[in-house]
């Protein structure tokens, strides 16, 4: 499986999570467009990826046909989906389009990305932290939404994002789910799972080209989500879609991919890669470390290293036996995140503990 990605041969790849790997398959893809897009920039843009003309209604192309597959995928409505670069994009849409009164609450985890708790912070959010199990509880009058990872990032736990979803809903509360690592990680319902917003990345779990992410909302949140960018499609009557579509010049290709991606994931053994992350777990709890308490995701784990320097380990993981696989604090705990993509093999978690045994 390894020759079906670019990844360099030398390096133990055990950092899928945080960017992702493209299949060779999709690259392919990926790079077709590219080249058809600079054989005919007008034809590709105006014609192919939508039919357009400045400031004139759009038509659909071949970006609806990518934006259906994609949400036949995750179970959404084609026009409740729009495609963004990624998941920070569309969660700095959401994020910076709510109005905030003041002694509004957001309510959210210790587990949440970090880039995304600066963009609440950048809004000047009351961001009202508790433990995960206690969020339905916690919801209060002043919540005004709740905000959850349905897969963490520090911690690579998966959350119960419907029932965190329906307790929201019942006190009246907005629910903003991260969902960052979910598609391709576990199977997706959007229509069913309750939430009000979900944002998404197709360049992790289901080894898209970098920059593929979506955005998703029910009907009624649609009209006050702006888009970050106000371009040709921000027009009296646009719908979702048109109004996030076009936000100036830049490469669709990676937007475009998204169906050979989701082809391409169709035929990963999912269950070898949950059986490696549940090997390397047993492994690591061998050696004493064990896994961050709570429901794990399927192919990436956190483990609890005994204190010490995360960035040196880190850095001497990679440096001294060319593995990647970050290491770092969370919560005055030392952390390391194992992710296992399509590619790795027995053979790549042996190196992890053979070059942790040296380490520690
Ligand atoms: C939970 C979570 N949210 C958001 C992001 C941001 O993803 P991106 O950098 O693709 O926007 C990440 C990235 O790792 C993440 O783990």
């Amino acid at each position: 499986m390894r020759d079906g990605f670019l990844l360099d041969p030398e390096v133990v790849h055990l950092n899928h999570g945080s960017f992702g790997a493209c299949p060779v398959a999709v690259f392919e893809e990926y790079q077709a467009l590219q080249r058809e897009l600079e054989a005919g920039p007008t034809d590709f843009f105006t014609r192919k990826v939508a039919r357009w003309f400045w400031g004139g209604a759009e038509q659909p192309g071949r970006l609806a046909e990518a934006r259906g597959r994609l949400a036949a995928f995750v179970g959404a409505r084609a026009e409740d989906l729009v495609f963004v670069p990624n998941a920070t994009s569309g969660l700095n849409a959401v994020i910076r389009s709510l109005t905030l009164a003041p002694g509004d609450e957001i309510l959210t985890t210790g587990h949440e990305y970090g880039a995304i708790t600066r963009t609440w912070e950048f809004v000047g959010a009351n961001l009202v932290m508790c433990k995960p199990d206690e969020l339905a509880a916690r919801i209060g009058p002043r919540t005004q939404a709740v905000f959850v990872s349905h897969i963490t990032s520090p911690t690579a736990l998966l959350f119960p994002v419907e029932e965190i979803c329906s307790a929201a809903r019942e006190a009246g509360a907005l629910s903003i789910m991260d969902g960052a690592h979910a598609p391709g990680q576990i199977p997706l319902d959007l229509g069913a799972l309750g939430a009000d917003i979900y944002a998404g990345n197709c360049h992790k779990w289901l080894c898209a080209p970098k920059g593929a992410g979506f955005l998703w909302a029910r009907p009624e949140h649609q009209g006050w989500i702006e888009p970050l960018v106000v371009s040709w499609g921000y027009r009296e009557g646009a719908d979702f879609a048109e109004r996030h579509g076009w936000s100036g010049t830049r490469d669709p290709a990676a937007y475009l991919t998204v169906p050979k991606a989701i082809e391409v994931h169709a035929t990963f053994d999912l269950e070898r890669a949950r059986a490696l992350a549940d090997e390397a777990e047993r492994r690591l709890g061998e050696l004493g470390y064990p896994r961050v308490e709570g429901v794990p995701a399927p192919f990436m784990r956190a483990v609890e290293l005994p204190p010490g320097n995360p960035d040196e380990l880190w850095a001497r993981l990679y440096e001294e036996f060319r593995i990647e696989a970050p290491v770092y604090d969370w919560a005055g705990r030392r952390l390391l995140r194992v992710s296992i993509g399509p590619y790795n093999d027995a053979s790549d978690v042996d190196g992890l503990v053979s070059a942790l045994r040296e380490l520690l």
